[in-house]
């Protein structure tokens, strides 16, 4: 019988093929003398990721690869490679050598035998460094994201926006099912759903430049963020892809007012205007929905124009409900704002329930 290692370092990539080699060669260095396996997670990665790492699985059994068809996020792989593990201690880092092997052992051996729960590799404690993001906007949105962040943490962190950590895999285990499970903050998303306040370790680290291929950072995860953010304060009461779709939503609307009044420069008259404004919005939104809400689903080709028509459809039955719901509310109780918040609501409702499961089919 040969036991489950001690120590698995789940590694979520995508595109990552160039990375997949020097990394493992980098951990059999830097954790010598120590049992080990790592779990590449990879999302079907059009360079075939996988492919490299199933050849190197077959003279190496530290190596393991689960591949994931379908489906996209950094999260989401993230906790299918930790649940797949059985080992004692489970440490999770990123793919493309950003990530300072040589600060593994130290984190390992705090939650081993130091008795912390989460030792995490951090960039902005003393000795630790950002020199590796990628551009000055990249530094000013982590900078204020960790700012932002920082303020809603049970435990005060120097770097909660780190995808670098070791941790017990029991108390990972614990955290998963109040875990949002979206976007790129793994380590946060543990933080704000932790049973208890967790004993926690930080080690500095100098996050170094990509080695090879691309970052999959943009703007879009970003919006998503905000939406995990959300769900936290909402207590999970409201799904993320709900609070999503909604801000989407609140975006179609300035979409609308903004052609609006382009059209009225033009000089169309109001009813043009509002016409062309919904359309436009409509687009908008089935594009900004389908980028973001549904990204992990994200439709294409032939699917995309199929699932934008059934969206206008869709949108269209919402909107007729929303102005009449709106009209009776009104001719009852007097109160427009109420009236148009009501009919605003259930309508944002409904096109949230038909497009999930007509549209973006989510189970
Ligand atoms: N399976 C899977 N699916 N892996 C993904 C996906 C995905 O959809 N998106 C990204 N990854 C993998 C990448 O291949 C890489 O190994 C790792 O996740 C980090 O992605 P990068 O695209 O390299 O992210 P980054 O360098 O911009 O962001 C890093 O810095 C952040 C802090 O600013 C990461 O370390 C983040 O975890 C960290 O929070
Ligand atoms: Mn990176």
């Amino acid at each position: 019988m040969r036991p489950a290692p001690e120590i698995s370092i789940v590694v979520p990539c995508y595109n990552e093929r160039a990375n997949v080699r020097p990394l493992v060669a980098a951990l059999s260095h830097a954790l010598a003398g120590r049992d080990w396996e790592v779990i590449f997670v990879d999302d079907n990665s059009p360079d075939g990721t996988i492919d490299e790492v199933r050849a190197l699985a077959e003279r190496d059994g530290r190596v393991r690869g689960l591949l994931r068809v379908g489906r996209r996020g950094l999260s989401s792989a993230v906790i299918e490679g930790v649940l797949s593990s059985s080992a004692r201690i489970v440490a999770v880092m990123d793919g493309d050598m950003q990530h300072d092997e040589s600060c593994l052992g130290r984190m390992i051996d705090a939650v081993a035998g130091d008795g912390y729960d989460i030792a995490v590799g951090s960039r902005h404690v003393a000795g630790g460094d950002n020199a590796g993001l990628a551009s000055g906007w990249r530094t000013f949105l982590s900078d204020s994201g960790i700012r932002l962040v920082q303020m809603t943490l049970p435990v005060r962190l120097g770097d909660p926006m780190s995808g670098f950590f070791a941790m017990r895999r029991d108390l990972f285990a614990q955290t998963v099912p109040r875990l949002s499970g979206t976007g790129f903050k793994i380590l946060l998303d543990v933080f704000l759903s932790a049973p208890r306040r967790p004993r926690v370790l930080e080690v500095p680290f100098v996050f170094r430049p990509r080695a090879a291929g691309e970052s999959k950072l943009d703007i879009l995860v970003l919006v998503q963020f905000v939406a995990m953010l959300a769900d936290k304060l909402c207590r999970g009461f409201l799904p993320t892809r709900f609070i999503a779709f909604s801000l989407v939503g609140l975006a179609g609307i300035l979409v609308n007012l903004a052609v609006l009044e382009v059209g009225r420069r033009l000089g169309a008259d109001f009813t043009t205007g509002q016409w062309l404004g919904t359309l436009v919005a409509m687009v908008t939104n089935f594009w900004m929905n389908n980028a973001l809400t549904y990204r992990d689903r994200r439709l294409r080709g032939a699917r995309m124009w199929l699932g934008l028509a059934l969206f206008m459809v869709i949108c269209s039955a919402g909107a007729i409900a929303d102005v009449g719901i709106a009209r009776a509310i009104f001719s009852r109780d007097g109160q427009w704002g109420l009236a148009s918040t009501a009919g605003a609501a259930i309508a944002v409702v409904w096109n949230y329930a038909v497009s999930s499961t007509l549209i973006w089919r989510v189970r």
